[in-house]
């Protein structure tokens, strides 16, 4: 498939990198891909150039990655997805699956980070998405948990849960078969796009539990009677 991730941090890197070795066809997009930016250092990734060179994706424009692509991941801020997608191209972007991996986080009072109030009374970054998209099939996913575990769920060896919320049920069926593919094994549809509220907030609970733990390798798992 070709995907188009928007975003060049550390998520759209690995995410990335994982893809194109299932044989997926990578794009990641970037405001500015210019040499000069793709050799800068970027928090928890590596610079772009050693990216491309190591895994052999490129990288292009936002509106370039979203254009060619069959599908789209958001892997940028939640408080900057909306200008990241709008960057990439209403149009770009219509009829497609997107996939909305990311969370609203407020770091403006030190570490944990609080849910940025724009994006969580009442709302969360994946409805305000689909809202500013209404043509894009938007599916929350991935982004209840670390990156380690997104590409390589089998560290946890136990039971554990991938949450997708989404108006459409082709694109969801379509998220789950791209997860399968990085080897997740169990799923919970939690409904239309406004589970992606409920989502959202699971970073709070995924950030003290790392906490508490010293571990980002971990995930939630629902146990019904
Ligand atoms: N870290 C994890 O384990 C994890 C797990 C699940 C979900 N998430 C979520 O994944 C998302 C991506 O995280 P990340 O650490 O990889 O990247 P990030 O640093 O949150 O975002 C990187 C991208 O955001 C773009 N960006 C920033 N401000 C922008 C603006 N004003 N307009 C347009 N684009 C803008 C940047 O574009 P340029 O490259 O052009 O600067 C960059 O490509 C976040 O929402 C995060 O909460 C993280």
């Amino acid at each position: 498939m070709k995907i188009g991730i928007i975003g060049g941090g550390g998520v759209g890197q690995a995410l990335g990198a994982a893809l194109l070795t299932l044989g997926h066809e990578v794009t990641l997009g970037i405001r500015t891909p210019s040499s000069e930016e793709l050799a800068k250092p970027r928090p928890q990734g590596k610079p772009l150039a050693e990216w491309s060179a190591a895994t052999g994706g490129k990288v292009v424009t936002m509106a370039e990655a979203a254009s060619d692509a069959d599908l789209i991941i958001n892997a940028t801020a939640g408080e900057a997805s909306i200008a990241a997608l709008t960057l990439a191209g209403a149009d770009n972007l219509a009829g497609k699956v997107l996939i909305d991996l990311s969370n609203p986080l407020d770091f403006s009072q030190g570490f944990p980070p609080a849910l940025s109030k724009q994006y969580s009374s009442h709302t969360s970054v994946g409805e305000q998405i689909q809202a500013a998209f209404p043509e894009a099939h938007v599916v929350k996913a991935f982004n209840t948990v670390g990156v380690g575990i997104i590409v390589n769920p089998g560290l946890i060896t136990k039971d554990h849960d991938l949450f997708l919320s989404g108006n459409d049920a082709a694109a969801k069926a379509t998220v789950t078969e791209l997860a399968r593919g990085l080897g997740w094994k169990s799923f919970l549809d939690l409904g239309d796009i406004k589970g992606s509220r409920a989502q959202e907030t699971i970073v709070l609970v995924w950030l003290q539990v790392m906490g508490a733990t010293g571990s980002s390798l971990h995930n939630l798992h629902v146990a019904l009677a």
